[in-house]
């Protein structure tokens, strides 16, 4: 299935009749297609099922040719980006045709369709705003924060979970539920992994996040917990790239017990992603959740 999604965005894209776009979109390396594979989990056939998931998939790669520029990131999935190798310019430009063309094929699904995923695309755009301005500080709102992966990561997914089931003819609220808190405990998941993993099994750098400018779940938790001298030290690394601040970080977030904190955390927002469809019997659902979360950090 996740095969004739990729056909489908392909024929999209020859749909374009443009030699230069179609080069620019084979730089593209495919993701893990997690919001695709939600779709079909809910809604294993539909007539509508693999254009709804090529559309969706498109939007997620738009957004992601705009990140990259906005984050100035010259690696995606352990690949060279689009901006990387083609320049801002390309990549912003092939983002808007990815996004109007999956608009425009949007347009000939059913309108709770339409409105889920471009009501998503509102919220995806107002997270990356927040993701933004929020970066021009050190930020120790949690609700603030909570806010902005809500928008930027979790709307997406939920709309996906969504429409699968509206394709179903499920009760889609429930669903909607469902990917909305999935998705956060993805993006509380991510934000651990920039700070527990390697670079060459992230596919980017190391503690990344902080460098540019997130101050994710971990940093707010450890600057909760910081006496006053200490956090002092902890807003003097803010965006800095400094082998001094990893080491300091590290040993800081072993000292204070944070990373098991936020590990709490993903699997309070997983569990809630599983009582949100408890008797809807979709077993599949509930192991995407478990895989997700129940691993090593
Ligand atoms: C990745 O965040 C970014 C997003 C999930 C959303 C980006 C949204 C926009 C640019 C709005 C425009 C939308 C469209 C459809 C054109 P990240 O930087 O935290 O994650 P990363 O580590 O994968 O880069
Ligand atoms: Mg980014």
């Amino acid at each position: 299935m996740l095969e004739k999604i990729r056909e489908k965005i392909q024929s999209f894209i020859d749909e374009l009749h443009h030699p230069d776009i179609s080069h620019l979109a084979s730089k593209i390396t495919s993701g893990k297609m997690l919001r695709s594979k939600l779709v079909l989990a809910i809604c294993p056939s539909h007539h509508a099922l693999i254009d709804l998931c090529a559309i969706i998939e498109m939007i997620q790669s738009a957004s992601l040719l705009h990140d990259d520029v906005i984050d100035a990131s010259d690696i995606r999935r352990g690949n060279p980006s689009v901006n990387a190798i083609f320049g801002n310019k390309n990549s912003i430009m092939l983002g808007d045709v990815f996004y109007a063309k999956a608009f425009f094929e949007l347009t000939k699904l059913d309108i709770r369709i339409a409105q889920s995923i471009s009501n998503a695309v509102i919220e995806l755009s107002r997270g990356e705003i927040s993701d933004v301005f929020m970066a021009e500080s050190f930020n120790t709102d949690k609700a603030k924060y909570f806010q902005m992966l809500q928008d930027k990561t979790a709307s997406l997914i939920a709309a996906s979970a969504e429409c699968g089931a509206i394709l179903a003819g499920l009760d889609s609220q429930k669903y909607k539920e469902y990917g909305k808190n999935l998705g956060i405990a993805f993006q509380i998941v991510d934000d651990l992994l920039d700070i527990t993993q390697e670079a060459c099994k992230l596919g980017k750098p190391a503690m990344s996040d902080f460098k540019e400018g997130k101050t994710t779940l971990p940093y707010i938790y450890l600057y909760e917990v910081l006496p006053l001298s200490e956090r002092k030290i902890l807003i003097s690394y803010f965006k800095k790239d400094k082998i001094e601040a990893y080491k300091w970080l590290k040993e800081y977030f072993d000292k204070y017990h944070i990373i098991p904190l936020v590990v709490a955390e993903a699997r309070k927002y997983g569990d809630l992603a599983i009582a949100s469809i408890k008797n809807e019997n979709n077993h599949l659902l509930e192991e995407v959740v478990k895989t997700m979360i129940y691993r090593e950090f």
